[in-house]
């Protein structure tokens, strides 16, 4: 009988380690459901993603970020950010409802991995692009 208790233990212990990371993705997820918009994810502000989810162009390691979004006094893309794996920082830029919503970043030499681009709307909130170079 003990044995039967060790073995139920051990394969919940194992199914656990197995189920965990899916089930913290699943949860983050869910918190984040209205807060971070995505094309595939855009929550409340469905039928928004054509102009407010980032485009990005790279050429030579050069990143340009632009947002396809009008800009007036009202209604403009307040930033954009770049986010590299391990979560640096490559660049934020900042924009006037007189700007126009297009940054330029470069990558580090020779950079692959992760890049996570953002882009803030006044009034539609926080939008994302993941993408891999
Ligand atoms: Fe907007």
């Amino acid at each position: 009988m003990e044995r039967r208790a060790f073995l139920s233990s051990a394969l919940a212990s194992a199914a656990g380690i197995a189920i965990t990371p899916r089930m913290a993705h699943a949860a983050e997820q869910s918190e984040l459901e209205n807060i971070i918009f995505t094309d595939s994810d855009p929550g409340h502000w469905k039928g928004k993603e054509t102009t407010h989810v980032p485009v990005v162009e790279i050429k030579d390691g050069l990143m340009t970020v632009t947002t396809p979004h009008p800009m007036s006094e009202a209604h403009f893309i307040v930033s954009h950010s770049v986010v590299l794996a391990g979560g640096k920082l490559l660049g934020r830029k900042t924009f006037t409802w007189k700007d126009s919503p297009v940054s330029k970043h470069t990558l580090p030499a020779g950079y692959k991995g992760k890049v996570i681009v953002t882009s803030t709307c006044n009034q539609h909130d926080w939008w994302v692009r993941k993408l891999s170079v």
